[in-house]
């Protein structure tokens, strides 16, 4: 795993850069994308390179991680609607070519099936976008998920609900208690993962997945394992460490030596 510290503009640059490359390389790759408060600005970054011309999205695809169950179609609050807003709407993919998991399908376990199989015969994603919940939580697996999980239906965490309140207006019962997500086995399959994070809210767990045990107590801790993450974060979601001033210290002396 790798990490970089850095504030949000230049984090946002070097992660947009990994998207470029990514499409440098093959034009019609699979991208896994995130909502989320942290991965805004790279999506911004996004749009002004689509907009001037310097990247396409036009022959790649992409898969959303999770959804809630149960929001209504067109909800604002739904994941679907989200990135949309947030993304989709702001660079050019064909739409037929973004899938998400539909939270309102009338049979919800076959849906969860369909996708698993959707996202592997599409070649498997070549490039995630992860961010982190304050409890570890990577897409919606909560604290216990199986590593090996596939896509399936899930119970939000009390933790998880109350953060993501937020975007409910403060109200908690407006959040809903189930979701569907990509499983840690389906996200562990995605050949590059960038996971972005930021404020002292995300300290504890940026601390856990870097430094922690690999623990299902700290879902995302399961990426020490993966053979491509690199880690995005600020000075404040960094201020756990125990380490910081060594990443720092790899990150400016990458091999080969200048
Ligand atoms: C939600 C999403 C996750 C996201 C996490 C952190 O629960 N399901 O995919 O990574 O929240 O969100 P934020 O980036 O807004 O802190």
């Amino acid at each position: 795993m790798e990490l970089v510290i850095g504030n949000e503009a230049e984090l946002a640059n070097l992660v947009a850069n990994e998207f470029s490359k990514t499409l440098q390389r093959k034009p019609d790759a699979v991208f896994g994308l995130a909502t989320g408060s942290s991965p805004l600005r790279i999506y911004d970054e996004l749009a002004l390179r689509v907009k001037s011309g310097a990247i396409s999205f036009s022959k790649a695809s992409a898969f959303t991680l999770d959804e809630y169950v149960g929001l209504p179609e067109g909800h604002p609050e739904s994941y679907r609607q989200v990135i949309q807003r947030d993304f989709l709407g702001k660079v050019d993919f064909q739409a037929d070519n973004v899938k998400s998991l539909n939270g309102t399908a009338a049979d919800l376990e076959k849906e969860c099936l369909d996708y698993e199989s959707a996202i592997d015969a599409s070649g498997g994603v070549d490039l995630q976008i992860l961010g982190i919940g304050s409890n570890g939580h990577i897409a919606f697996n909560e604290p216990g998920s199986s590593f090996s999980s596939s896509t399936g239906i899930r119970l939000l965490s009390p933790q998880t609900r109350q953060d993501n309140s937020r975007f409910f207006g403060g109200d908690l019962d407006a959040v809903p208690k189930y979701c569907m997500t990509q499983g840690l086995g389906t996200i562990m399959k995605a050949r590059k993962i960038v996971l972005v994070a930021n404020g002292l809210n995300k300290a504890e767990a940026i601390s856990q997945l870097v430094e922690g045990p690999i623990s299902s107590f700290w879902p995302a801790t399961i990426l020490q394992h993966h053979p491509d993450t690199t880690v995005f974060i600020d000075e404040e979601a960094a201020s756990k460490l125990t380490m910081a001033d060594f990443y720092k210290y790899s990150a400016a002396n990458q091999w080969p030596a200048k």
